[in-house]
């Protein structure tokens, strides 16, 4: 990845990081052409039923090259953004008032949603034990015996990264059919897998899965064409694809038809670049999660390396960087001027956490993790000597 001289100046002095899961990275050359082409030969009209075909048969070669897994083309069907498509799904599916299981912490979005729609969000926390984060099974299962829905799989998941193994994925088909529950499984971080442990796709693995799950993934989060506006819901139980053609017009059309043209170009033209992309992510990571364990002893912080995603859930709880008076994210960018997401809006269970987005070149991530373990290190200096030294504070920049 180039290194602009810009962005070397701002990394010395100013601040890192999103605190949005978009990359500081170009789009793959492969969709700046086609986007340059399509607005060339203009006019840019409403999606209509030919840019739906090619987004389907974009879709399934890249999910059937990807995944193994071929849906039957109609039931690939368009939305702007899943987040839009997480609510129509909650609108039209989940009844008012019913609850929906969000395991936390959880992309912020799958809580705020359902509570902004009146389908309050169930936060089931995730169990970790130092190396891993598990299900929570019984509180799955306690949850839909408590009358709840729907339950929000994010697999890879946002924000700890965690690739969910079969038995997982096995498990959760149980306890939803013995509910005759829906699942929601948004595998948007499926091509960012960075480790041994293949992506697996929910709905492909049984009929009985199939049945009960709504897929929804897009090309946005892997090849950072995120304001293009083109998702996917799919879905593999004929009666909920009847249901959704009844009511998914006005969803369907705020799609972008340059949406659509990024996606074609970016499954079919991209698979290199994303594969350029995983391998520096994957030793940015390596490098950081590296530094972090490094100096754990001394900063307090704590990380599991991420399985997938270019997210570090940074648990901050015995960093002595928290403060009282702020969000964890604003402690932290008071202390290093790094942009964070704060845990909190992750659920109760991400309290004390914060989320670091670290799809930004190297030298970038680097001088994150130097500043981040510098204030801790000085943090618990300042707790060391006592009250009345002060919180941490980044020299120079803070
Ligand atoms: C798990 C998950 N789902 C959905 C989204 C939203 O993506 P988009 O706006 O591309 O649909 C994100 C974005 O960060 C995400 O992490």
């Amino acid at each position: 990845m180039p290194f602009t001289a810009d962005q070397h100046e701002e990394t010395i002095l100013g601040d890192i990081g999103r605190s949005l899961a978009e990359m500081e990275f170009e789009h793959p050359p492969a969709v700046t052409a086609a986007l340059r082409t399509a607005l060339e030969l203009g006019p840019v009209g409403y999606l209509g039923d030919e840019e739906i075909l090619r987004m389907q048969g974009a879709v399934g070669d890249w999910l059937a090259a990807s995944y193994g897994w071929r849906p039957a083309a109609e039931t690939i069907r368009p939305v702007p953004d899943l987040v839009t498509g997480f609510r129509a799904i909650l609108t039209h599916f989940v009844p008012e008032g019913v609850p929906v299981i969000v395991p936390t912490p959880g992309y912020m979005p799958f809580l705020s949603v359902p509570q902004s729609i009146n389908r309050p969000a169930i936060e089931v926390p995730m169990i970790e034990d130092g190396a891993h984060w598990r299900y929570d099974f019984a509180g799955i299962r306690a949850a839909f015996a408590g009358g709840a829905r729907l339950l929000v799989l994010c697999n890879p998941h946002n924000p700890i990264g965690k690739v969910a193994a079969e038995e997982d994925l096995r498990e959760i088909e149980c306890i939803v059919a013995e509910f005759d529950g829906l699942v929601f499984a948004d595998e948007i971080h499926a091509p960012l897998v960075l480790g041994e442990r293949p992506h697996v796709v929910y709905a492909a693995r049984s009929h009985r899965a199939a049945a009960h799950t709504i897929t929804a993934t897009s090309a946005s989060k892997a090849f950072n064409i995120p304001g293009t506006k083109c998702g996917q819901l799919v879905f593999t139980n004929p009666d909920h694809l009847r249901h959704w053609r009844r009511v998914a017009h006005w969803h369907e059309h705020a799609t972008s038809v340059l949406g659509v043209i990024a996606t074609e170009a970016a499954y079919a033209g991209g698979r290199a670049w994303l594969d350029e992309i995983v391998e520096d992510l994957r030793e940015t990571l390596r490098e950081a999660v590296a530094a972090l364990h490094a100096s754990a002893e001394r900063t307090g912080i704590r990380v599991i390396a991420p399985e997938a995603t270019y997210l570090l859930w940074l648990d901050l709880r015995d960093s002595g960087l928290l403060r009282d008076d702020v969000s964890a994210a604003r402690a932290v960018y008071d202390a290093t001027r790094i942009r964070v997401t704060d845990g909190a809006d992750c659920g109760s269970a991400g309290a004390g956490f914060v989320r670091f987005n670290a799809a930004l070149p190297r030298p970038r991530v680097r001088a994150a993790m130097e500043r981040l373990i510098g204030a801790a290190e000085a943090a618990r200096a300042a707790e060391a000597d006592g009250p009345g030294h002060g919180a941490a504070g980044l020299h120079g920049v803070g």
